[in-house]
């Protein structure tokens, strides 16, 4: 499937500041004249998000691996063949937060789903495309939690679990990088803001420059 723009992926445990490196990514790219779609998983789609509130809702604390692994992949086909496939044909950075990679680590290593039957269903769900360049930003998960605490007004139902539970995560997110190391780039979320924006933009710019995206403007 030959599309004309790109999708790029950020990934990490819950605090590690992806928003803001999203929001970066995207604000110096359409400066430089570049279309950008900034969406993010699961969600990004009015279908998607009304998905999102089930899996998220702290209430649901009765959910099954099973039941999320398939409210996943619905939120994701959705969001694959309303949003991210049409941005991709008019020649869009994409710029998702979360992707088939959460759906490894969090139903895969955290609820130790199959991880082929994740990959089938990965394949299915996303019409086959994969992201171009993921950043997994990776942090302590104490700090991480921390942060969360003092950011959100109310935590949801992923964000409630326990410490080995983000910790195998956040293993998990280090092990699928170190497998797909061409594609997947581990970030130290601990470090300095403008200097994680660096690192991402300049491997973004690189990217950029070998596939040969178009600027818009
Ligand atoms: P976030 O918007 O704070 O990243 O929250 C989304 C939550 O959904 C996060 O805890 C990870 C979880 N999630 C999965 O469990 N599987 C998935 O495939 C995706 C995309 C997200």
């Amino acid at each position: 499937m030959v599309k004309d723009g790109l999708l790029i992926t950020f990934e990490g445990m819950e605090g590690s500041g992806k928003t803001t490196q999203i929001q970066r990514l995207s604000a110096v790219l359409s400066q430089a004249g570049y279309a950008v779609c900034v969406t993010r998983e699961p969600g990004g789609t009015p279908i998607s998000e009304e998905i999102r509130g089930i899996f998220l809702n702290p209430n649901h604390n009765e959910m099954e691996s099973t039941t999320e692994l398939l409210l996943i992949a619905a939120a994701r086909a959705q969001h694959v063949s309303e949003v991210i496939l049409p941005a991709l044909d008019g020649g869009k950075i994409v710029i998702s937060d979360r992707y088939s990679d959460a759906t490894v680590v969090y139903q895969g290593y955290r609820c130790g789903l199959d991880l082929n039957l994740i990959h089938k269903l990965n394949r299915i769900a996303a019409h086959g495309l994969s992201p171009e360049r993921t950043f997994v930003l990776d942090l302590p998960v104490e700090i991480g939690l921390k942060r969360v605490q003092q950011r959100r007004s109310a935590m949801n139902r992923l964000d409630l679990e326990d410490f080995e539970s983000h910790n195998r995560i956040r293993e998990a997110y280090l092990a699928i990088a170190s497998q797909e190391p061409d594609r997947i780039t581990i970030i130290d979320a601990e470090a300095n803001v403008d200097s994680i924006h660096e690192l991402i933009k300049s491997e973004v710019d690189d990217l950029l420059r070998t596939k040969g995206v178009e600027r818009k403007l």
